[in-house]
């Protein structure tokens, strides 16, 4: 078993922004979801588990020891998909996974030869690997990077949102990909779609303005919901009305219709329907300013 032990993390940039704040977390062995809108701090939080970034104050301990005393640790068993890769250079798949295998220490041509062909037909890759990565579509490209990410068997596998950007089809074999990585290693998975954590991930964490809100099992968070979320069709104009009188934890726009979600102990009343809630439901009562949360559908 795998341990990823964070502690006290803050992390202050050279701009005074504060990203991070005192965030405290354990990640065992299984996917982590860690779910936050944007500026939220998951890439901060990401790169410095990644030991790309030191924080300011506190520690994460990989299976005890110290990563940022002895970043090794953690980069000899890393697998790391960054939000933006970058540029890729004029090279194939298969040329850029020799060339990554290399640098992360697969010296034997015939093993590393094996593992990369196994990694393009995981992908599903197998048949585009002598294309250029460059001229890859969106979600080819993110199963690239999680065959770079898997190469050297990583323990630890960090995915910055990775289906942002991706079509429903690319973003579901994505995730198919993903969920079939193994209970063996530490997978991280950041993303601001709720709907990518639920099916997923056996533990989730919500970070808000730098601040873990809250962690726990989806399925268990979201019972703490049971019997509180209550919905009503309302006209738009009596929404500011609405959000004087309850807690609207989010509005929905249906067939020209504005339908609202308002979370209370019990039945707030006048029409208002009970709803079976979602982690949707859960993650727009956890975040700050939740009431400008408005659901896509
Ligand atoms: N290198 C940086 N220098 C200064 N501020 C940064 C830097 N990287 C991120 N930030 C700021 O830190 C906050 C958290 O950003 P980030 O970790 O990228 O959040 P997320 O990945 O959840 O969108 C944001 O306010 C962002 O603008
Ligand atoms: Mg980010």
């Amino acid at each position: 078993m795998n341990t990823l032990d964070i502690q006290h993390i803050s992390k202050i940039y050279p701009n005074g922004t504060k990203a991070l704040n005192d965030v405290s977390l354990t990640i065992n062995n299984g996917m982590f979801g860690l779910l936050g809108a944007n500026g939220a701090g998951k890439s901060s939080l990401m790169r410095t588990i990644a030991t790309l970034q030191s924080p300011s104050s506190g520690t994460i301990l990989f299976n005890g020891e110290d990563i940022h005393k002895n970043p090794d640790i953690v980069r000899k068993v890393l697998g790391y998909l960054p939000q933006e890769f970058g540029v890729y250079p004029k090279s194939s798949a298969v040329e850029l996974l020799h060339h990554i295998g290399v640098m992360k220490g697969l010296l034997n041509k015939e093993k590393r030869s094996q593992q990369i062909e196994n990694l393009l037909h995981q992908t599903n890759l197998w048949e585009h690997r002598k294309k250029y990565v460059h001229t890859y579509s969106g979600g080819m490209r993110q199963r690239f990077g999680i065959a770079q990410a898997l190469l050297g068997d990583p323990q630890i596998i960090i995915v910055d949102e990775p289906t942002a950007g991706l079509d429903p089809e690319e973003r579901h074999r994505f995730l198919n990909l993903l969920s079939k990585i193994g209970e063996n290693i530490i997978v991280i998975l950041s993303t601001h779609i709720v709907a990518d954590i639920y099916n997923l991930c056996s533990n989730m964490g919500v970070l808000d303005c730098g601040q873990l809100v809250v962690h726990g099992s989806p399925a268990k968070l979201v019972e703490t919901l049971e019997g509180k979320i209550w919905r009503k069709t309302i006209s738009a104009g009596d929404l500011s009305h609405y959000r004087k009188e309850h807690k609207v934890i989010s509005t929905r726009l249906i067939a020209g219709k504005t339908q609202i979600h308002v979370k209370a102990e019990s039945s707030p009343g006048n029409d208002f329907e009970a709803v079976t809630p979602t982690l949707e439901d859960y993650y727009f009562s956890m975040v700050s300013n939740s009431e400008l949360q408005t659901v896509g559908v």
